[in-house]
């Protein structure tokens, strides 16, 4: 199968859960009236939740054509990369990036860029995995005899393994990316571990 079809196919299959991500969004406080603009959006799972709970202003953006084609009309999107956004700068209140710099061979560029496009004050919103016990227990058993008799881990092994190396990187550099956005002065709101994973909001400064 091709490549963009698998991962297609696992993507719809793994991260389904929406009352965790109802949960990951009203966790960062966004303002109602916000222009948002999710970056890495897939199929528009995090576009829907934003839109059922009442926000308006959302823009979707993601590489794969493939997953695009699933989100809703109700929330416009389009085919970019992180990299280089077709964006004009200094014109979204906040930028949404769910488990998308995991699947990028370096952060420098697109956080460059969620700095670019975001108004003076606007928020940057992350959740990203982390490195963690939980996480390492989880990879074992993904890699193992259960994921040819256990469908969970047969779609995550699915999701994970094309791109194993890109996530090994990432998880070794969360604390680098942190780093940088210190560098480029934003203000870390918040940031949050979870079992697998970490919440980050950060504020670009004023001026
Ligand atoms: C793990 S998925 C997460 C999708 C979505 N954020 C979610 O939580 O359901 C990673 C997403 O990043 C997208 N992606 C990978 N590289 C990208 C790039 N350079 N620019 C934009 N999107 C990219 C992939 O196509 C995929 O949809």
């Amino acid at each position: 199968m091709p490549r963009n079809i698998r991962l297609e196919d696992a993507y719809s299959k793994v991260r389904r859960n929406l009352g965790r991500r109802v949960n990951s969004i009203k966790e960062f406080r966004i303002p109602s009236t916000d222009v948002i603009l999710e970056i890495g959006c897939g199929d528009g799972l995090n576009l829907k939740v934003f839109y059922s709970i009442g926000y308006r202003n959302i823009l979707g953006l993601d590489l794969s054509f493939f997953l695009l084609r699933h989100v809703s009309p109700e929330t416009p999107s389009f085919c970019a990369t992180a990299f280089s956004l077709p964006v004009k700068s200094e014109s979204i209140d906040t930028v949404y990036m769910d488990s998308v710099f995991c699947d990028l061979t370096d952060f420098h560029k697109p956080v460059n860029e969620v700095y670019r496009v975001l108004k003076p004050g606007g928020l940057f919103c992350s959740c990203e995995p982390r490195r963690s016990f939980v996480r390492s227990a989880f990879d074992l058993l993904t890699f193992s005899f259960l994921s040819n008799i256990v469908n969970f881990f047969k779609y995550r092994r699915q999701e994970y393994e094309e791109d194993w190396e890109l996530l090994q990187e990432w998880l070794n550099s969360t604390g680098k990316f942190r780093a940088y956005l210190q560098e480029l002065n934003f203000d870390e709101v918040f940031f949050k571990k979870g079992l697998l994973g970490f919440w980050l909001k950060a504020r670009k400064p004023y001026s």
